[in-house]
């Protein structure tokens, strides 16, 4: 084993970063190994700590902001002991994970709410390897901002032979004058224009901070948007980053179209990065999504020494997670539409089974829809109709229109499901995603299997226009 493979054994077997109980990773009788954790969801007064500023106070997983880490093998079953200390009900969330619905997190769908004091113990296996996060699904806008989310990386069989495996959570905040969070969530600005977007950029709770690389290694970065509606378009001045995973799914390994690794809120990306600079060189890492405020995110700062002067063969495909293929032959086709916000056509929609005008909808806090409706929300909006039905096993093609002036990660709750074409041409990459960035007036084919029984959530990953409205689910029976 060289070296390299060597780190990529020694990653691979590194017990979780928190709450390993001495059961964890031992087989069950007939079972997957079972990996068990403890969460608790508490508010910490210090939970951000920004150069120059006073601490900032969060809700958080395990008293970090974000929440530990949870690693845990493909093919390994997790179990996750949680207790909420907030002031407020909650409920888990497992971003991109094929779960069973009753461990779906989302509340009144697939469980109660867990007042302040309760527990839930949320257990599930995990067929997929690759980059996922969780978060807080009750009143989103409000507790994933005050900071309820983490990573949760599945790791692969073989991981591909990387000198470092890193993490970024790419968040921001929106603090007030006086230092604070600012607690006015879910404004009605916000909701019918572009969402929260803060004033502060963290990467994995602090401040970005300069990477020290050396001239020749090999780095894997796991890329989680976790802001409420900020966008990242990341471009790696002098490096040529190859995407080898989108939304924890293997992918071909591919050059990001003009350079830009972009992230809508929800979303994914691994890549591998070779460190080709020159020894003593620094390049950015610039955020160049909103071109009016586009800004270096931080630097890659090169040592004086190389790590090894040969370049490394290409990377090659990640083994695929076991999904359904879809048949597109004779597969279903259904239209999920998007209407709302602000600069849009003159929009209409049905609110708690009543027809209202956009003046209307803004006065009950709504300024969007999926197929006409405005979902009132988790606590009763269920009486809403399904946007589809699909039988299990059976393959149903959407075309999801973004009838609106605006960019929404579209996410759907206990699938994958593969990116077909946009405005009518084929991906070139078909990938398997679980949140799909809309641009303005675009139109976005997806397929999937409905392999996963249930009512399921599909729903804008801005939190704020899924506050608004843009929320809708889908059952698989
Ligand atoms: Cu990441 Cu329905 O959520
Ligand atoms: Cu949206």
């Amino acid at each position: 084993m060289s070296a390299l493979q060597r780190r990529g054994f020694l990653a691979a077997a590194a017990l979780p970063a928190l709450g390993a109980l001495p059961g964890c990773g031992t087989a069950r009788p007939g079972g997957a190994p079972l990996h068990e954790i403890e969460l608790v969801a508490y508010p910490e007064a210090a939970a951000l700590r920004l150069p120059g500023r006073a601490p900032v106070a969060a809700w958080t997983y395990g008293g970090t902001v974000p929440g530990p880490a949870i690693r845990a093998p493909q093919g390994s079953r997790l179990r996750v002991n949680f207790l909420n200390r907030l002031p407020a009900p909650t409920t888990v969330h497992w971003h991109g994970l094929r779960v069973p619905h009753a461990m779906d997190g989302v509340p009144h769908l697939t469980q109660a709410p867990v007042p302040p004091g309760g527990r839930f113990v949320y257990e599930f296996d995990l067929p997929d390897a690759g980059t996922f996060w969780y978060h807080s699904h009750l009143q989103s806008a409000e507790q994933v901002e005050r900071g309820l989310h983490g990573a949760l990386i599945v790791q692969e069989r073989q991981p591909p032979a990387v000198d470092r495996d890193l993490t970024w959570l790419l968040d921001d905040w929106r603090l007030g004058a006086d230092g604070r969070l600012d607690e006015g969530f879910n404004r009605p600005h916000d909701m019918a224009h572009a969402g929260r977007i803060g004033n502060v950029v963290t990467v994995n709770g602090r401040l970005p901070q300069d990477l020290a690389v050396r001239r020749g290694e090999r780095l894997r970065l796991r890329l989680v948007n976790v802001a409420n509606a900020r966008i990242f378009s990341l471009q790696f001045d002098g490096h040529a980053p190859l995407v080898v995973a989108l939304d924890g799914q293997p992918v071909t390994p591919h050059a990001p179209a003009q350079g830009r690794v972009v992230l809508g809120p929800g979303m994914r990306a691994d890549l591998i990065l070779d460190a080709t600079g020159e020894p003593g060189a620094s390049h950015a890492v610039g955020d160049v999504f909103y071109p009016r405020a586009a800004y270096d995110l931080l630097r890659l700062v090169y040592g004086a020494d190389s790590l090894r002067g040969v370049a490394l063969p290409a990377p090659s495909m990640l083994a695929a997670n076991p999904l359904s293929e879809p048949v597109l032959a004779g597969a279903q086709l259904h239209q999920v539409r998007f209407e709302g916000g602000m600069m849009g056509r003159l929009h209409t929609a049905t609110l708690d089974g009543k027809p209202m005008a956009m003046a209307a909808l803004l006065r009950s806090g709504k300024a969007w829809s999926v197929n006409g409706v405005a979902a009132a929300g988790h606590e009763h909006g269920h009486g809403d109709a399904p946007a589809f039905e699909v039988a299990r096993g059976q393959t149903v093609r959407l075309r999801l229109v973004n009838a609106t002036r605006w960019h929404h990660p579209i996410h759907l709750h206990g699938h994958s499901f593969r990116v077909l074409a946009r405005n009518g041409q084929p991906t070139a990459h078909r990938e398997w995603r679980d949140t799909v960035l809309m641009a303005p007036e675009e139109e976005v084919e997806i397929a999937f299997v409905g392999d996963n029984p249930g009512l399921w959530m599909l729903h804008c990953h801005v939190l704020e226009h899924q506050q608004g409205g843009m929320m809708a689910s889908f059952r698989v029976r």
